[in-house]
C-alpha cells in the first residue's frame, strides 16, 4: 500500500443536498428511500427471491439451481441455468416492439448518423456469429477485438459472445506492443479490427498498429477487417492468407450457422485487461449470468431507463464502462442507444450539446474529466443547444469534485436532472455504490449507497470497522453476481491482489469514508495505481516502459494532483552514464512511453535526479516523490530514507 489509510482525509466538508424534482420522483422504478431500503434488505435477506424477480426478463434457457456458492475466493453465480448473451440482448426482443426500435443510433465525428433497430441489429450479429464459425472459431477460444466506436464493434462483440467465445476488447489507443501482450496473454485465435477511425478530424490507423502487432502473435489465425473508412482514405495492405475483409466474409456466410450457443451461468464472456501494481495488465475475467444479470439490473434501476429513453453512455467500449453501459446493460434492457465516434472538442466544445439536440438524448453518462474539461470551456457552449431533452445524468471513474457536480447539475441538468455519481471498477463488472436517482437526495461528491446485494465496509488495515467520518479501506464483505472470476491464467494473481489484505474480504484498492449520514465518499486508490483523465494507468507499467529506453537506469512514476485531470503523471528518471540530461532526452522518452503503452499514457513531466529516494532495502519511496512532484513538504515518515540529501536536491531543482 502506497497511501496509509490513516491519511485519507476524514472530514466531510460537503453537507448540501440536492433533491431530485417531483416530476421524475413520479415516473420513477424506486420513489424513495424507504422503498430503496425494503428491496435493499431483500436483496440481502432473501437474495432468491430478490434475483429470481429482477432476473425474469433475462432469458435463461435453463434456470439455475444454486444462486450464488462462495468458497472465498471464487464466487459461483446461477449454478445450472444455461443460456446465451447475445441472445438475451437481442433475440428477446424480436419478439416485441422493440424489434424496429433503435437499439443504436451512431453519430460519426464528421457527422453522419446510422440507426440500427434491434432486428438489423440481430440480423448483423447472426451473420458475423456465423462467419465467425466458418473460420473454426469454437466455444471457449478467445478473439481479440480492437476497433474504434462504430455500430461494428458491438456486432462484433454479441457475435463472439453467440458462439461462446469470449471477447478481449482492446482500446484503440493502445500502441501495438500493449495489443500485442494482450493477444498474447489470451492467445486469441482471431483479431477483429477496422481499418482506421476518425479521432479529432485525423484519422487513427488502428489496422496497421494491428500488423506491427500479430508480427509476434502466434496464436492469432485471422484478421477481420471492417473498411470504416475505405482505400481511398486510409490505405491498407491486406496479407495474403491471414486478412479478410469483414463485408466478403460475412456475405459468404450461412446465416443458418449464426445460432446461439447455450452456454454454462459461469462461461466466461470476456476478459478485460486493467492496470494493477505490477507492470503487466491483468486479464479480469468476467462470465456470462453473474456479469449479465449485474449490469442489467444494474442499468434498470440506476438510469431508470424505458423505452422512450435515447441513452448516451460516452465511454469508449474498450474501457469496462463500454461493456457494461454501451452494450450489455443497455441492451439487455431493449434501450435505445447512442454511440459517437469521436472527440468531445471536435470540431468544437459544442460538440456533445448539439448531440444532446440532434438525438433529443435523454439520459447521459460520462466521465469527471470531460465535465472539468467543460467547465474549462465555459457555459457560452451548452447554452448554444437546446439541452431540454436530457432528464437525467451520471458520472463514473473518479472522484468528481463538488464544484464540478454542481456544474454539471446547474449547466447540464439545468437544475432538472438527478445526478448519480456511480462507484465501481473493472473488478465489480458493474455499480456497486449509487443513489437511485428517484429515491435518494445527492450529495455532491459523494456516490452514494450501496446498490443491491451489495456490502461495502470501510476498515483500517487490520480489517475492524473504522465508523462513519473516518478514513479507511473499501471493502466488500459478500460477493455479488458480476464480480471478477478470476485474473486471466493467473489465480494466484488474483487471490494476492483482491482476497490477501483483509481476510475473508474483497478489497478494492480504494481509500473511502462514510459521512455521518452514511453516504460513502471514495477518494482514490491507495495502491501504486493512479486515475489519469479516467484512464487507469499502473505506475509499475509506465517504470517499465521507461526503463526499457536504453538510455535510462531507473524510473519511478507517481501521480500529482491535476485540475483538468484528477491526477497528472509525472515520472522521475535517473539517466546511464554519459546520456545528457536535456529537452531532447525528455520528448525522446515521453514518444518512447506512447510508443510502448500508448499515447494516453505519455507522462505530463519527466524529471532528471541523479539517484531516486529509497529505503535502506532499497525499495523506492514513492510517497516522497508525490509530495516533491505536488510541491508541498513531506509530513510522513523519512526514518527508512536511505540517503537524506537525495530529496533535497529534487527540490531544489524544481
Ligand atoms: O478508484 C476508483 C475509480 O476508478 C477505479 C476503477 O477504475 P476502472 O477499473 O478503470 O473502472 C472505471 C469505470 C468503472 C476505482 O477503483 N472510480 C470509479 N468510479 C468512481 C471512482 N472513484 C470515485 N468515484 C467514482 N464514482
Amino acid at each position: 500500500m502506497s497511501i496509509d489509510p490513516q491519511d485519507i482525509e476524514t472530514h466531510s466538508h460537503e453537507s448540501r443536498w440536492f433533491e431530485p424534482s417531483p416530476e421524475f420522483v413520479a415516473k420513477a422504478r424506486v420513489r424513495s428511500a424507504e422503498e430503496y431500503e425494503k428491496l435493499y434488505r431483500e436483496s440481502l435477506d432473501s437474495p432468491e427471491t430478490f434475483w429470481k424477480r429482477e432476473t425474469g426478463d433475462l432469458v435463461f434457457r435453463s434456470p439455475w439451481k444454486e444462486l450464488v456458492e462462495w468458497k472465498l475466493p471464487h464466487a459461483r453465480w446461477f449454478e445450472g441455468a444455461t443460456l446465451n448473451a447475445s441472445e438475451s440482448c437481442l433475440d428477446r426482443h424480436l419478439s416485441t416492439d422493440r424489434k424496429d426500435a433503435p437499439a443504436l443510433i451512431w453519430e460519426s465525428e464528421p457527422g453522419e448518423t446510422r440507426r440500427m433497430t434491434y432486428g438489423e441489429l440481430h440480423q448483423k450479429v447472426v451473420e458475423l456469429a456465423a462467419a465467425l464459425r466458418g473460420l473454426g472459431v469454437k466455444k471457449g477460444d478467445r478473439v481479440a477485438i480492437y476497433m474504434g466506436m462504430v455500430p461494428e464493434v458491438v456486432v462484433a462483440m454479441l457475435a463472439a459472445a453467440r458462439i461462446g467465445a469470449p471477447h478481449t476488447v482492446v482500446f484503440g489507443g493502445f500502441a501495438a506492443e500493449s495489443l500485442r501482450d494482450r493477444i498474447n496473454d489470451c492467445a486469441a485465435k482471431v483479431v477483429l479490427t477496422q481499418d482506421g477511425a476518425y479521432r479529432r478530424g485525423g484519422v487513427v490507423p488502428l489496422k496497421a498498429t494491428v500488423d506491427r502487432a500479430v508480427e509476434a502473435t502466434p496464436s492469432v489465425e485471422k484478421v477481420v477487417v471492417f473498411r470504416r473508412l475505405g482505400q481511398s482514405v486510409l490505405p491498407i495492405e491486406m496479407k495474403e492468407g491471414r486478412d479478410l475483409d469483414w463485408d466478403a466474409l460475412v456475405k459468404q456466410a450461412d446465416p443458418e450457422a449464426g445460432a446461439p450457443e447455450s452456454v454454462d451461468a459461469e462461461h466466461p464472456l470476456f476478459i478485460l485487461y486493467t492496470s494493477g501494481s505490477t507492470g503487466k495488465p491483468k486479464g479480469v475475467l468476467h462470465t456470462t449470468a453473474g456479469y449479465l444479470v449485474g449490469a442489467h439490473v444494474s442499468t434498470k434501476y440506476v438510469f431508470d431507463l424505458r423505452d422512450s429513453d435515447v441513452y448516451w453512455c460516452t465511454a469508449d467500449v474498450g474501457w469496462v464502462t463500454g461493456h457494461s453501459y454501451l452494450v450489455y446493460g443497455p441492451l439487455s434492457n431493449g434501450a435505445t442507444c447512442l454511440m459517437y465516434e469521436g472527440a468531445p472538442n471536435h470540431p468544437d466544445w459544442g460538440r456533445f450539446w448539439q448531440i444532446i439536440e440532434k438525438h433529443k438524448v435523454t439520459i447521459l453518462y460520462t466521465a469527471p474529466t470531460a465535465i472539468r474539461a467543460f467547465i474549462r470551456q465555459g457555459t457560452d457552449w451548452p447554452k448554444k443547444s437546446d439541452l431540454s431533452s436530457l432528464r437525467l445524468l451520471g458520472s463514473v471513474g473518479e472522484p468528481i469534485n463538488p464544484e464540478a457536480w454542481v456544474w454539471y447539475h446547474t449547466n447540464i441538468g439545468q437544475g432538472r436532472c438527478p445526478v448519480v455519481d456511480t462507484w465501481w471498477q473493472t473488478e465489480t463488472g458493474s455499480i456497486l455504490l449509487t443513489t437511485l436517482p428517484g429515491a435518494h437526495k445527492m450529495r455532491p461528491g459523494s456516490t452514494g449507497l450501496p446498490f443491491f446485494g451489495v456490502v461495502p465496509e470501510i476498515v483500517n488495515k487490520a480489517g475492524e470497522p473504522v465508523g462513519r467520518e473516518k478514513g479507511g479501506l473499501l471493502i466488500l464483505r459478500r460477493p455479488w453476481p458480476s464480480i471478477l472470476r478470476t485474473v486471466w491464467g493467473d489465480d494466484e494473481r488474483f487471490r494476492k491482489q483482491y482476497f490477501s489484505e483483509i481476510q475473508g474480504a474483497y478489497f478494492t484498492g480504494d481509500g473511502a469514508r462514510q459521512d455521518k449520514d452514511g453516504y460513502f465518499h471514495v477518494v482514490g486508490r491507495i495502491d501504486d495505481v493512479l486515475n489519469v483523465s479516467g484512464h487507469r494507468i499502473g505506475t509499475a507499467e509506465i517504470e517499465s516502459a521507461l526503463v526499457s529506453h536504453p538510455s535510462v537506469a531507473e524510473a519511478a512514476a507517481v501521480g500529482r494532483p491535476d485540475e483538468l485531470k484528477g491526477q497528472a503523471l509525472v515520472v522521475f528518471v535517473t539517466l546511464k552514464p554519459n546520456n545528457e540530461p536535456n529537452e531532447a532526452m525528455k520528448k525522446a522518452l515521453t514518444e518512447h512511453v506512447a510508443q510502448e503503452i500508448g499515447k494516453f499514457a505519455r507522462p505530463d513531466a519527466v524529471r532528471f535526479a541523479e539517484s531516486l529516494p529509497k529505503t535502506r532495502s532499497g525499495k523506492i519511496m514513492r510517497r516522497l516523490l508525490k509530495d516533491v512532484a505536488a510541491g508541498r513538504e513531506s509530513t510522513g515518515d523519512t526514518s527508512t530514507l536511505e540517503d537524506y540529501s537525495v530529496i533535497a536536491r529534487l527540490r531544489e531543482e524544481d
